[in-house]
């Protein structure tokens, strides 16, 4: 039953602390994550992050030293840095104008008002605002990356606890519009990894959910 496997397999995830260093896993899968990733909402659609998949394995230790040694890190199959714009202008909209037109067929006259309208909204923002919102929908496209990995019956590990601006400084970010958000750890879990044991800590429904 559908209903059941996806509370189940929410249940089975967990923040995997252990990877089994010796298990890759299927790149069809991985593909898959990365769909989920690229096909998560974001407001008004514009997508203002890019995902760094780092492979070298020399970054990899760079990227656990700032990690606070995290072993996730090094020990996982995959690893993500989700990177969100630190700043924007117009033209994080007109890219994605133009991709509307082409992947529509939309003309110019028709997205003119929703492109202006954009413009107009951001306009308005402070740097400050734009770059906490940017990190929102980076935040969410990591939720709908880890969601697709648990239905696959894949580990995973989002990894706040890094030195930021040392990590961006390995990823050569610094002069980039970009930022590290947060690092994602995708693997198999180790058998000897006991957090898979723990019972997961979370607010009752009644307590998270309020009905008004
Ligand atoms: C954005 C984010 C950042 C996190 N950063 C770390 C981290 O740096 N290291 C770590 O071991 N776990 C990290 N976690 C895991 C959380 O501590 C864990 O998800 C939470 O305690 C709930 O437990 P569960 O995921 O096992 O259900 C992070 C989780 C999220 C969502």
């Amino acid at each position: 039953m559908k209903r059941e496997e996806i509370v189940n397999d929410l249940g089975w995830r967990y923040a995997t602390k252990r990877f089994n260093r010796e298990e890759s896993i299927h790149e069809k899968d991985y593909q898959v994550i990365k769909e989920a990733i690229r096909l998560a909402p974001t407001s008004y659609g514009l997508q203002p992050f890019k995902i760094i998949e780092i492979e070298d394995r020399e970054t990899r230790a760079q990227l656990q030293a700032a990690g606070y040694g995290q072993k996730q890190i090094v020990d996982a199959s995959r690893l993500m840095a989700i990177a969100s714009l630190k700043r924007f202008d117009d033209d994080l909209i007109d890219r994605y104008i133009n991709l509307s037109m082409e992947t529509r067929g939309l003309t110019e006259d028709e997205v003119s008002g929703y492109s202006n309208f954009m413009k107009g909204v951001f306009s308005q923002w402070t740097e400050e605002a734009k770059k906490s919102w940017s990190e929102k929908q980076a935040y969410l496209a990591l939720g709908f990356g880890m969601l697709a990995a648990a239905e696959l019956k894949i580990d995973t590990c989002a990894l706040e606890g890094i030195d930021v601006q040392e990590v961006n400084k390995i990823l050569q970010l610094e002069d980039s519009d970009y930022h590290v958000s947060v690092l994602l750890a995708i693997g198999k879990r180790a058998e000897e990894d006991q957090n898979q044991h723990l019972k997961k800590v979370r607010l009752e429904t009644s307590v998270l959910f309020e009905t008004i």
